[in-house]
């Protein structure tokens, strides 16, 4: 039975920062992945990440901008603890081999973002998230003997002592399809968001919420669930991703009349408002008729306005994306875009270490909620948040595993055998009830329509309904193959019901937030409701299968909130 100091489960960048940190401080590490290293989502994050690292600029201010971003949902210390770490996570970085952008001076050179008071935002072309990941992988390989690595291996569920510690996992191996029990004396949960759950998303098929729901279904508690971003610039055709490096490199919004509208919504900021606010405004403008394209549901994306030989240089890979996905050369046409699903800003609920209520359990990046983005996310934000909470989840399981025994005795036998017959059980279905892919088309589609941008009660509660009914269809929902080997269908039945937990808590949340705040818009509840609302909602399994709904305070120390204008 493998057994290490420090488990790490997700192998993007909070997993991998983590163990390379664990690995520094003394810990032996395994880092498990249900994909390879390099294909995790964080290879998709485009645009960059924030340091406040110029002489002219602040961690204060780069906090501040933090914390009106997340609406004043985001606790304070956290976010401090991250824009005063960012600096040195950028350094360190450009040591060990990121080859970010230098200005013409031969500096690091940086670009604007939304939200942000200064272009703090620094960046490989529109390729940071894939450049970086690529780099810590690299360094990983000087670890061989202290980090073993378990590539394409999933995650079926946690395990626990007799006390309520989490000791390891269940693992499948995916090319030949054997379990196994992984002991640890520490967990960090570092397997990403859950945006599988709308449809369309601008997130990879592999973002099925599974650390959200595996931790939820030990206990620990769901904060912040119901932020969801809609992130201002996605691909009307497919939801892909076009970066908000277009804008930070000048690109114009149009709508269907040719309107600048943003100047309505956010004089100052126009273009660079933080995302909640120019998802609003584009949804806005296409609920009222002025949405462009054939049938008014976009908005266009004007890059032309950016000198062609900037754009060839530092947003090359949109270029492609609107060649190959959308047939628009973004060099000479704009190209139609709306808001689409990107980012949840809930997860699992941890400390500024990434410790979790659950002994033994740990969690960073999109999986985690700090809370360092509260009700709206920052861009570039989420890069600096994957990698200054990764490492200092990996410093401190280190830590832990340094004063304690392994956990020893019959730890995961049963979770074991419950896991291999759970699978067993789906492999065998009969095809009486729906198709696995069915219901989480369903389940995407609704989210997408009840979840989104605009909410009310109505459509809430359809959603609640909904997933419901879709959580007892999935368990009877069948599949094709019926191998071992590189069998993507059973995990996809698995992650289907790890989507299903996630939606669960996002809907629950959102019917609970009585008030409009960062990205949860209510037109039921149109204001912001300081008085009643300025807390986090948490989402709790406690073990059985019934959520229940609790508060706690958000940390505020330096800036009390204000009315948001951009
Ligand atoms: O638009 C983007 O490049 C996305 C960045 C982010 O979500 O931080």
């Amino acid at each position: 039975m493998p057994s290490h100091d420090v488990l790490i489960i997700g192998a993007g960048l909070a997993g991998q920062r983590a163990a390379l940190a664990a690995a520094d401080a003394g810990a032996t590490v395994a880092i498990m992945s249900k994909v390879h290293p390099v294909r995790s989502h964080s290879v998709a994050a485009a645009g960059g990440i924030n340091a406040a690292l110029k002489p002219e600029d602040t961690w204060e201010s780069h906090a501040f901008d933090t914390v009106k971003g997340s609406d004043y949902l985001g606790d304070q210390d956290a976010i401090e603890i991250m824009a005063r770490e960012a600096p040195n996570e950028i350094i360190h970085l450009e040591h060990i081999g990121v080859t970010f952008h230098r200005n013409d001076r031969g500096e690091l050179g940086t670009r604007a973002f939304g939200g942000a008071s200064q272009a703090r935002t620094y960046y490989v072309a529109d390729i940071t998230g894939q450049a970086i990941l690529h780099v810590l992988y690299e360094q990983l390989m000087k670890y061989s003997t202290t980090v073993d690595r378990f590539e394409e291996w999933f995650t079926t569920s946690l395990i626990t002592d007799e006390s309520g510690s989490c000791v390891g996992c269940i693992a499948r191996d995916i090319r030949t399809g054997q379990m196994e029990i992984f002991r640890a004396k520490n967990v960090i949960l570092a397997s990403g968001g859950a945006g599988q759950a709308w449809k369309p998303t601008t997130n990879g098929l592999i973002c099925t919420g599974d650390g959200i729901s595996q931790a939820y279904r030990l206990g620990a508690p769901l904060m912040d669930m119901e932020m969801v971003q809609y992130h201002p610039t996605t691909l009307v055709e497919n939801g892909f991703l076009i970066t908000e490096g277009a804008r930070g490199e000048g690109a114009h919004l149009l709508n269907g009349d040719g309107d600048r509208f943003m100047e309505k919504y956010a004089p100052n900021k126009l273009e660079l408002a933080s995302r909640d606010v120019v998802s609003r405004a584009e949804q806005t403008e296409i609920n009222e008729g002025r949405g462009a394209g054939p049938d008014g549901v976009g908005i266009y994306l004007d890059v032309t306005v950016v000198p062609k030989k900037r754009t060839l240089e530092a947003l090359r890979e949109i270029v492609n994306i609107g060649k190959d996905f959308a047939g628009t050369d973004i060099t000479k046409d704009p190209i139609l875009i709306r808001p689409g699903q990107h980012y949840i800003m809930g997860g699992v609920k941890t400390d500024a270490w990434g410790a979790t209520p659950v002994e033994g359990l740990y969690a960073a990046g999109e999986v985690a909620c700090v809370s360092v983005h509260g009700g709206n996310r920052l861009g570039a934000n989420s890069l600096l948040d994957t990698l200054i909470f990764g490492r200092r989840a990996g410093e401190h399981a280190a830590q832990r595993a340094a004063s304690m025994s392994m956990p020893a005795g019959k730890l995961g036998e049963t979770e074991l055998k419950r896991d291999v017959a759970q699978i067993d059980e789906i492999i065998n279905r009969p095809k009486t009830g729906r198709r696995v892919s069915a219901i989480k088309d369903e389940l995407g589609t609704m989210m997408n329509q009840n979840v989104a941008v605009f909410r009310d009660e109505a459509g809430l509660q359809k959603a609640h309904e909904i997933v419901h009914r879709l959580k007892e269809e999935a368990a009877t929902a069948w599949i094709d193959d019926r191998g071992t080997v590189f069998n993507q269908d059973v995990l996809g039945a698995i992650e289907l019901g790890y989507l299903l937990d996630t939606a669960e808590a996002t809907v629950l949340s959102a019917i609970e937030r009585k008030e409009s705040r960062g990205a949860h818009t209510r037109m039921d509840f149109p204001d912001r409701n300081d008085d009643e609302w300025l807390k986090h909602i948490n989402v709790t399994r406690n073990g059985g299968d019934e959520a229940a709904v609790s508060y706690s305070p958000v940390t505020i120390t330096k800036w009390q909130p204000e009315e948001r204008k951009y």
